[in-house]
């Protein structure tokens, strides 16, 4: 599949604020999640046919060590996420996965594994 749809600013539910204090971010902010475990943020998203779905987000981490986090689809966790530092808060780094999906509705969350919270998140895409 291709990009069917982007979610920046426009997450439907967030644990957070969404800021714009650091720079070289796309759109309007970025979402800036609370630094407890659990953090989330979740979109959702809708796909007309089976097919392998790119996911991508980019994200910062100006942190010294990787924050840990989780993507779920429908409450089933489909891939464990290492935001790895990217030396600084302005500093931002693609990543991303492919699922195959079927044709449906899905909730996505992605939630911190640890007390740190999230990365900052710029976007997420399918
Ligand atoms: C800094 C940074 C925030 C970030 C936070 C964190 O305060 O400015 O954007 O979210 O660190 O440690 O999570
Ligand atoms: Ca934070």
């Amino acid at each position: 599949g291709t990009v069917i749809q982007e979610f920046g600013t426009g997450f439907c539910a967030y644990d957070g604020t969404v800021d714009a204090n650091n720079g070289g971010f796309s759109g309007a902010g970025f979402t800036n999640t609370d630094n407890v475990l659990g953090s989330a943020i979740e979109w959702q998203f809708t796909v007309t046919s089976a097919d392998n779905y790119p996911l991508r987000w980019r994200y910062a981490n100006g942190g010294d060590t990787a924050r840990g986090g989780r993507l779920l689809l429908n409450n089933a966790s489909i891939e464990e996420i290492a935001f790895s530092p990217t030396s600084s808060w302005t500093s931002w780094s693609s990543d991303g996965t492919s699922v195959w999906l079927s044709a449906g509705t899905y909730r996505a969350r992605l939630e911190a594994t640890t007390s740190s919270g999230l990365g900052n998140i710029d976007y997420f895409a399918i």
